[in-house]
């Protein structure tokens, strides 16, 4: 704690140079920038208490600063452990008027390169504020935040917080004592902290997933809205972004050259689309797997080979997995890879490939190369390159999507925010997503930075297709 303010940072000392591409970040932030003037006398969040799990890069620095400029307080933690840019994080905690000496920012708990239970640790930080009270709004990325609220209200419920088996994932064990230390603790703080909250807005596919999961189940504790399946999300940040950033992740990673080469991109859903266009921009030869057969014959009209990962594995010279399942690429897949082939997962959690599986293998070595890079040799002598340790490559290895695509991201974001703090009263324990009308502005918005012209209907036009003239202008069945 410095100034009254509690973080967990790697170096203050950085906050200048965050603060300079915060700066220019802003520029490439127009939707953001656009909420802050929109809102500028009317503070819409006056009052909330945002705790935040997301990713905390550069980008997300300007998201934190629009929600505190709509009269938030906010804590924050990232919700990756390789994902923070530690300048960035230095900046927000410093704050645009603070110095290292006095911060007046925001409290964060983020670091490049936490262990799982330092992650847990910051999460739990993260959510629990200084007065010993919890948020009542969450922004959540991956759904980590929401999971350790529902959890601790579970076992509280139950009174105790169940053995871990062997069978479980090793993180799952740090989750479960977290959990058990905080119930030893206070066997009341969860449900306490979830009866004040408003409601989570959720960032990725993969959080979505456990979202829906929970209101099928009836167990959501309260209102939730899909940020990701708001057209100018999962269209653009998802697709138009890793087009970006996973080149990017593996130049920084590996610096291989990729023309010529044959890579394997597995799922071809929105991010799979963007990775296997840029791939294919840089002059690799690409392939797709897929389950799906519509995503399959897209790949396939696309102009891809469709093949089972089993075809091609011995083939491979990059493999990335964009999924958001599990045990995609399995170990006996990996043993069976080229020498040095480059191994990466840009989905959100690092089960798409079977790390532990990996380490198992009889006699095989891991080299680390440097941080985020490891070479993995068999006792045959040949090995693999494996990025970010099979987390996140395109934000361990590189830092993540650029800004002007998270703006249509971050929009939402705060859309979602005001939206569900200013009138939780009108939302259900359900999963809701933001009207078109407001995906529609956010695009707009976007378009005009670039200097795009759109064109307007006339009455007799929009009569005649059944729109309004202002919009929305497409069905809610329409799927761009
Ligand atoms: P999506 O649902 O559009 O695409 C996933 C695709 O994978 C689907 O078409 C599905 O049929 C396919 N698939 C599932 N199991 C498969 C298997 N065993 N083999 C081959 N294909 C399989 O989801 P989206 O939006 O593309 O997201 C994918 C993952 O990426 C999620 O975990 C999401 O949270 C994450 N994500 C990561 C980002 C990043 O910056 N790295 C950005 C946005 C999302």
């Amino acid at each position: 704690t410095r100034n009254g303010i509690d973080f967990a940072v790697a170096d203050l000392s950085l906050a200048e140079f965050g603060r300079k591409e915060i700066r220019l970040a802003e520029h490439e932030m127009p939707g953001l920038m656009a909420l802050r003037r929109e809102y500028a006398e009317v503070y819409p969040l006056r009052g909330a208490r945002v705790s935040g799990s997301l990713h905390m890069t550069v980008q997300t620095a300007v998201l934190i600063e629009t929600l505190v400029a709509l009269g938030a307080e906010v804590r924050w933690c990232s919700c990756n452990i390789f994902s923070t840019q530690d300048h960035a994080a230095a900046a927000v905690v410093v704050g645009p008027h603070g110095t290292p000496e006095e911060p007046k920012g925001v409290p964060v708990y983020a670091w490049k390169g936490e262990t799982l239970p330092e992650y847990w640790w910051a999460t739990e930080k993260m959510m629990t504020w200084p007065d010993g009270g919890g948020p009542n709004m969450i922004l959540d990325d991956g759904g980590d935040a929401t999971l350790l609220v529902h959890k601790g209200v579970q076992y509280e419920k139950a009174g105790v917080v169940p053995a871990f088996s062997d069978d479980d994932p090793e993180e799952w064990g740090i989750i479960l004592e977290t959990l058990r230390d905080s119930l030893a603790a206070d066997s009341g703080k969860w449900t306490r902290i979830a009866a004040d909250i408003r409601g989570v807005t959720e960032e990725t596919t993969t959080g979505v997933l456990r979202l829906y999961q929970l209101a099928a189940a009836g167990e959501l504790l309260f209102p939730a809205i899909n940020v990701n399946d708001s057209v100018t999300k999962s269209k653009f940040d998802n697709r138009y972004g890793i087009r970006h950033s996973l080149v990017d992740g593996i130049n920084r990673g590996t610096d291989v050259l990729i023309g010529g080469k044959l890579a394997v991109v597995c799922g071809y859903g929105d991010v799979g689309k963007g990775s296997a266009e840029s791939l294919r921009a840089q002059g690799g030869r690409v392939v797709v797997t897929e389950i799906d057969p519509i995503c399959a014959l897209q790949a396939a009209m696309d102009g891809y080979e469709v093949r089972s990962l089993d075809e091609v594995i011995e083939k491979a010279d990059i493999v990335i997995t964009t999924t958001g399942n599990k045990d995609v690429v399995t170990a006996a897949h990996m043993s069976r890879m080229k020498h040095q082939a480059i191994l990466g997962n840009v989905g959100h959690f690092d089960n798409e490939l079977d790390m532990a599986g990996l380490a198992r293998w009889p006699g095989v070595r891991r080299i680390n190369i440097k941080p985020q890079v490891d070479e993995w040799v068999f006792p045959d002598g040949h090995s693999i390159i494996v990025l970010s340790e099979g987390r996140l490559m395109n934000l361990g290895n590189a830092t993540g999507h650029p800004s002007f695509v998270m703006s249509n991201s971050f929009s939402n974001q705060v859309i979602a925010q005001v939206e569900l703090f200013t009138k939780h009263e009108e939302y259900d324990k359900e999963v809701y997503r933001l009207p078109k009308k407001l995906d529609e502005k956010v695009a707009r918005i976007h378009l005009e930075a670039l200097g795009g012209t759109l064109t307007k209907l006339t009455k007799e036009q929009a009569e005649y297709i059944d729109v309004d003239v202002d919009g929305p202008f497409k069905s809610e069945h329409y799927r761009y």
